[in-house]
C-alpha cells in the first residue's frame, strides 16, 4: 500500500534536508522503544527529530494498517457514512488521512494527542490538504475526559501499547462513551498486541458493542497461544525509508491486529481469512474464522464450484461468503 500522493509529498517535504545519519539513529532508537514496548511515563516521540523519524519509517506502515482496518469496516457496514471522527493518540494525523481516503463525506475531525511535537508535525502535513475541518486537543487521554459530543467514527491506532495497563480499561470506556457509531482499535500484530485487542474486544462486547471486524462473531476468540490473530499489509518504502533502516528491499510487511465494533450490527457475518492462503494447482487452503465461533483450515477445490472461485480470489484479511452457492 502507498501513502496518498499528497501525504507522500508532504512527508517528503518535511524530511527534505534532514541528515540521513541523524534520521537513521533516531529511527533505530524509536523502533527499539516500540519493539521493547518501553513504558517509562515518557512519550516515545519527544523531539522533532523523533517525529521526523516516525514520518520516515513508521507512518507508511501505520497508515497501511489503519487504512486496511477501515476498509474492513466499509465492507461490513456499507451504509456507514461518518461525518465526524475522533482520533485519539493521533500522532501526525495518520488515521485522519486514512479515514478521509475511505469516507469522502467526513466533515469534521477532532485529533487528541499528548505530544505537542506530533501535533505541530500533523498540522504541517495537513497544510493545503483537502481534509475535513480539523481541530486538535492537546491532552493525555489517560488523565483527562474527552471533551466532545459523541463522534460517528472513533479510532485508537498504535496507542494502547503506550498506555499503562491499569489505564487501558478506563480509556476504552471513555472512547466507547465518545462513540456514536463505530470504534476501531489497531495494535501491532504481535502476540502482545493481539492480547490487548482481545481484552478490548471483551470489554466492549460486555458494554453492548457489536463486533464488525475482523471476527464474524462475538464468541470468545477460538485461537490459542502461541497462535494469534493478525494481518499483514505490504508497505512501499521510499528511498529515504530504505536508507534510514539500512534495508535493501523497497517494501516491508506491516503486521497488525485490530478490532472494529459498533453500536449497530454488521449486515451479515461471513467467514474471515486469518492467514496467508496456500495455493496449489486447482486447490486452495484457507485458514478461516467462522461465524459460529470456530477457526481452522479448509481446503477448496474446483469441485466447490463458485465457492472455490471466491476462495481463489480471496486473500489474507478477506471476508468470504461460503454459504451462498
Ligand atoms: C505509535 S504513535 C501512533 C500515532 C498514530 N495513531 C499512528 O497510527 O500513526 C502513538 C501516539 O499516541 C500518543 N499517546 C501516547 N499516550 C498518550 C496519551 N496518554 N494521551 C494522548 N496521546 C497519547 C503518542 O504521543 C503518539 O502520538
Amino acid at each position: 500500500m502507498e501513502l496518498p500522493p499528497l501525504l507522500r509529498r508532504n512527508v517528503d517535504r518535511a524530511l527534505n534536508g534532514v541528515g540521513l545519519a541523524d534520521l537513521a539513529v533516531a529511527a533505530a532508537a524509536l523502533s527499539q522503544r516500540y519493539r521493547d514496548e518501553h513504558r517509562d511515563h515518557n512519550l516515545h516521540v519527544r523531539t522533532e527529530r523523533d517525529a521526523l523519524a516516525y514520518l520516515a519509517v513508521r507512518l507508511p506502515a501505520t497508515y497501511a494498517a489503519v487504512r486496511a482496518s477501515f476498509a474492513a469496516v466499509v465492507a461490513a457496514r456499507l451504509d456507514f457514512a461518518p461525518k465526524t471522527v475522533l482520533d485519539v493518540g493521533a500522532g501526525p494525523g495518520t488515521a485522519l488521512w486514512a479515514a478521509a481516503d475511505c469516507w469522502p463525506g467526513l466533515a469534521d475531525a477532532l485529533l487528541l494527542e499528548a505530544s505537542p511535537i506530533f501535533r505541530a508535525c500533523g498540522e504541517e502535513l495537513a497544510r493545503e490538504a483537502d481534509l475535513p475541518r480539523v481541530s486538535w486537543q492537546l491532552a493525555d487521554v489517560a488523565a483527562a475526559t474527552i471533551d466532545c459530543a459523541p463522534r460517528d467514527l472513533v479510532s485508537l491506532a498504535y496507542v494502547l501499547n503506550e498506555l499503562a495497563p491499569a489505564a487501558r480499561e478506563s480509556v476504552l470506556q471513555r472512547l466507547w462513551d465518545a462513540t456514536a457509531d463505530t470504534l476501531v482499535i489497531v495494535e501491532p500484530g504481535t502476540p502482545a498486541g493481539w492480547e490487548r485487542i482481545l481484552a478490548a474486544r471483551r470489554q466492549l462486547i460486555e458494554a453492548g458493542a457489536h463486533v464488525l471486524a475482523p471476527c464474524p462473531h462475538a464468541f470468545a476468540c477460538p485461537l490459542q497461544a502461541p497462535d494469534w490473530c493478525h494481518f499483514a499489509e505490504r508497505v512501499a518504502r521510499s528511498r529515504l525509508h530504505r536508507l534510514a533502516k539500512g534495508a535493501d528491499v523497497p517494501w516491508e510487511d506491516e503486521k497488525f491486529s485490530y478490532v472494529a465494533v459498533s453500536r449497530r450490527p454488521a449486515a451479515a457475518a461471513v467467514a474471515r481469512v486469518i492467514a496467508r492462503p496456500r495455493k496449489g494447482s486447482g486447490r486452495i487452503t484457507l485458514k478461516l474464522c467462522q461465524p459460529d465461533g470456530s477457526a481452522g483450515e479448509d481446503l477448496f477445490s474446483r469441485r466447490n464450484g463458485t465457492v472455490f472461485k471466491r476462495a481463489w480470489r480471496s486473500d489474507w484479511e478477506s471476508a468470504i461468503d461460503l454459504e451462498t452457492p
